[in-house]
């Protein structure tokens, strides 16, 4: 099947979900999260990093930018610059609140050593066995804490007959139900297609990338409401660079990015706050 006859059967799938016309949520402050994953190999060199993205003029960047450095590192920061233009972020949280629990690190600890953020369900600890189930009571342990959620979600890999829409919405069915709506401002999801994260691939395309942020939002508003549905911000990551970033912001339409590889390299990371 050719390429044009595949984009067609797709955008014809995503008519047939979209029953009406849904609204761009209100412009807010983009989230920019920098996930550092396990770099780098000494705290040393993370806090040099960091001393460099310090040094930049962020006064017209009106961006919220959230810093995820290892956890073992992260209370050297969190505690250090806290009130800071920087926000920071853990990885990962536990699934449980039970202090008898031998290498977990709670919500509740998270949110004392001042940390604000927290990526729940990135795919590469999904790949490590984590369900929807587990995920799902993370994210109720962490907004009950105080902690704002980045929510990963994305498919393995895009098939013609739009089965990975399908991926998405059980993901989100299944995560987000019983969410309690008064925590719904702490709430971002991140739509990281697997297959676009780390080397290979490379990013979504950025009308692709509309098309999903649409298809997101029309899920979120069928769990919640309209209201509720809507004014949750939703980010992109996988792949994101200097080449990229603006051209998925802008036309995907996204209210931020998350972004790996290309945050561990300040320059590189600065250039693309400015770019965008
Ligand atoms: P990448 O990683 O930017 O290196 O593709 C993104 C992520 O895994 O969050």
């Amino acid at each position: 099947m050719s390429k044009k006859v595949v984009k067609k059967t797709i955008r014809k799938v995503i008519n047939n979900i979209f029953k009406k016309k849904v609204v761009k949520a209100k412009a807010k402050t983009r989230l920019i999260v920098a996930n550092w994953k396990m770099n780098p190999v000494t705290l040393k060199e993370g806090l040099k990093t960091f001393a460099i993205l310090k040094r930049i003029d962020l006064k017209k960047i009106k961006d919220t930018i959230v810093i995820c450095p290892p956890d073992i590192y992260l209370a050297d920061f969190s505690l250090k610059y806290k009130g800071s233009k920087f926000k920071f972020g853990a990885q990962d949280v536990s699934v449980t609140n039970n202090p008898e629990s031998t290498g977990e690190i709670s919500a509740e600890q998270l949110k004392n050593l001042k940390v604000e953020y927290v990526i729940i369900g990135h795919s590469e600890r999904r790949a490590l066995g984590e369900s929807n189930s587990v995920v799902a009571k993370k994210i109720r342990n962490a907004v009950e804490k105080g902690l704002k959620v980045i929510l990963c979600i994305g498919e393995e890999t895009r098939d013609i007959n739009g089965d990975y829409l399908r991926f998405i919405e059980k993901q989100l069915l299944e995560i987000l139900d019983g969410f309690n709506k008064k925590y719904i401002s702490n709430l971002y999801i991140a739509y990281e297609p697997v297959w676009a994260i780390g080397r290979g691939h490379g990013a979504v395309e950025s009308h692709d990338l509309h098309q999903m942020n649409l298809f997101i939002k029309k899920v979120l508003v069928g769990i919640f409401d309209r209201k509720i549905g809507l004014s949750v911000p939703i980010i992109y990551g996988g792949s994101v660079d200097e080449e990229n970033a603006k051209q998925l912001i802008d036309s995907g339409e996204v209210e931020g990015l998350l972004i790996g590889r290309a945050s561990l390299n300040p320059s590189v990371f600065v250039n693309i706050l400015k770019l965008i």
